[in-house]
């Protein structure tokens, strides 16, 4: 008798056999979408302690940057915007000469043919460090049907001076019908709306919070984001965000949570992203700067993994970098 049966092995015995047995392709630069902090105030770039690579852009140098992501091959960026000015209800979230609608047009300006999305949320323009507005009346909580008022505002005014895409991070419910609405009401029917749908309280924000100097100053963020022993939930809030008038879904964190990727997949037929966060590119990047591990690879390995789970496209602080490492770098 023929033992064993089946040679699995026959199909890794060379690296053609292995390409040829390839069940999903190589990650493509252009799945990829790069987050950019932009601070008012600044003169020049600063980088984020916690995440070395990573810098806090003056506007004035922001376009320049797009133009790097754009020729990098990279299909996005996504931004989010540090203000001078907090106060306790977001309100500079949404003038029209805030700090995001200024990268905005100075971006597409510059670069018109790279897709913008903008991150809707207040939690960088609150002094409170929430993202929605609170309800002293009732112990501090964050007022759901005031906060997605003000995202409706954020979003047409990102819509304004001319977004693509807006995403909406808060987790209000609501939120994404609201923004349909008053995107539709003011005339942009074909700016997009990707809903972070299942974006959890997650501990892997952290260096984000530096980036963006917003960590609440009270409190966390547990009465809104969702809890890490949830999945069922997942798919309960990104058909909901659909059903609301969301374009695609996303998932947050992403490392740690593919299980929760390969659902949304499964069930819904919406392009599905995810968002590979701040405490994923510092653990690597930390460990990559020791010489612990070969960053390329151990990156390409966890892009690969993504997208492998069912992933269309990954935020990735790694997104310029990676581009630089992949092979397909073409545009489609
Ligand atoms: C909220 C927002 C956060 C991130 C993206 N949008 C922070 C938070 O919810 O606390 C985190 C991204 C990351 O960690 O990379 N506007």
């Amino acid at each position: 008798m023929d033992f064993p049966a089946v040679r699995m092995r026959d199909r890794r015995s060379s690296e053609a056999a292995r390409k040829k047995h390839r069940e999903i392709p190589e990650v493509r630069a252009n799945d990829l979408i790069m987050p950019l902090f932009i601070k008012e105030g600044i003169s020049k770039r600063a980088e984020i302690k916690s995440m070395p690579g990573i810098y806090q852009f003056p506007v004035k140098d922001i376009a320049k940057e797009a133009l790097k992501v754009y020729i990098s091959g990279v299909g996005a960026v996504i931004l989010f915007g540090i203000p001078l000015d907090k106060d306790k209800t977001g309100s500079s979230a949404y003038t029209r000469d805030g700090i995001v609608q200024k990268a905005i047009r100075a971006i597409k300006k510059k670069v018109p043919r790279l897709t913008v999305i903008g991150d809707v949320c207040l939690c960088e323009y609150t002094s409170h460090g929430h993202c929605g507005i609170i309800n002293e009346r009732k112990k501090g909580d964050v007022d759901n049907d005031l906060t997605i008022k003000a995202l409706a505002r954020v979003a047409v005014s990102y819509a304004d001076a001319g977004v693509d895409i807006v995403a909406p991070s808060a987790m209000m419910d609501g939120q994404v019908k609201r923004i349909k609405e008053a995107l539709v009401r003011n005339g942009y029917k074909k700016v997009k709306i990707m809903a972070y749908s299942a974006k959890y309280a997650s501990s892997f924000y952290g260096p984000f919070r530096d980036a963006a100097e917003s960590p609440p100053k009270f409190g966390d963020r547990r009465s809104y984001q969702m809890d890490y022993h949830n999945s069922d939930e997942a798919v309960m809030e990104a058909r909901l965000d659909i059903k609301e008038g969301a374009d695609s879904i996303m998932v947050k964190p992403a490392l740690g949570y593919e299980d929760i990727i390969y659902r949304l997949r499964k069930a819904f037929k919406a392009p599905l992203a995810c968002y590979s966060v701040s405490g994923e590119y510092a653990m690597i990047k930390a460990a990559a700067l020791k010489g612990y591990l070969d960053e390329r690879k151990v990156v390409t390995e966890m892009l690969t993994g993504f997208k492998r789970a069912g992933a269309d496209s990954i935020i990735t602080y790694y997104a310029m970098e990676a581009a630089g490492w992949l092979k397909n770098k073409k545009r489609i």
